[in-house]
């Protein structure tokens, strides 16, 4: 049993793991795997992006600039004020961009998607969450939609895990966070992300990250989210 014995336990650490991020700024390109991310955009290059997409958790905006190349309209959400400071720093002024100052947790959007990306942050959604959180996903994309991510490979950041699926870090300033980083291996992750009612194709590189797509499947009805229990 893990740390996420209960739901409002892993809403509190979730609140840890937005003072992390707003607190000390890292981007992909960061992780010393450049190769291997420029086969993810490649394979991004190639999916449908285009109408009006959302990007949950855009952070500092390494995709949000990417998805806007393509995009109709885009509306991209994080937690941290000071990352969509940086993003709108780099991107703001682009009309069809809508940045959102919100915990996804406690924020619906007043509109649907044709497109839904997770830039390295299903892995921040705490196992016991993941049904509920797939199941607003899909009450949020338009028929025919799809959720894009890319996500780290379990055990790619070197971190220890250290039970109920936090790590340990080091803020900027020094102090300590626990954050929520699931391990996940492609076939593990496809196949709880097939229990809980969509489709999903899920590729990997040799060593850092997995990414894909995903497709509602008709399998959990919407408006009936899946717990974890039930998977
Ligand atoms: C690993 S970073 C990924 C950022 C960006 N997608 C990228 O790939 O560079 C995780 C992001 O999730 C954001 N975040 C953490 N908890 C959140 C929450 N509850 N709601 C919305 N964003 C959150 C953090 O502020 C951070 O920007």
């Amino acid at each position: 049993m893990g740390d996420f014995f209960d739901v409002d336990d892993a809403r509190s650490r979730l609140t840890e793991q937005i003072a992390f991020y707003d607190e000390t700024i890292l981007t992909p390109g960061d992780a010393g795997a450049q190769g291997e991310l420029r086969r993810v955009e490649e394979y991004f290059a190639g999916q449908t992006l285009s109408g009006d997409v959302l990007e949950i958790a855009c952070g500092t905006g390494f995709w949000t600039g990417r998805l806007l190349d393509r995009a109709t309209t885009l509306t991209a959400v994080d937690a941290s004020a000071r990352r969509l400071r940086l993003c709108a720093d780099r991107l703001g002024g682009d009309p069809r961009l809508e940045l959102v100052h919100a915990d996804v947790f406690d924020w619906t959007p007043d509109s649907t998607y044709d497109a839904i990306f997770l830039g390295f942050w299903l892995s921040h959604v705490p196992g016991r969450l993941l049904g509920e959180f797939l199941g607003r996903l899909r009450k949020w994309l338009r028929a025919g939609g799809v959720v894009h991510l890319v996500d780290h490979k379990a055990g790619a950041t070197g971190e220890t895990v250290l039970g109920g699926e936090m790590v340990r870090r080091i803020g900027d300033s020094g102090r300590s966070y626990r954050v929520v980083k699931a391990q996940y291996d492609r076939a593990g992750l496809e196949q709880r992300i097939h229990r809980l009612g969509w489709s999903a194709v899920l590729r990997e590189t040799p060593e850092h990250f997995l990414f894909g797509s995903l497709t509602d499947g008709a399998g959990a009805p919407a408006g009936d989210p899946v717990r974890e229990a039930d998977v």
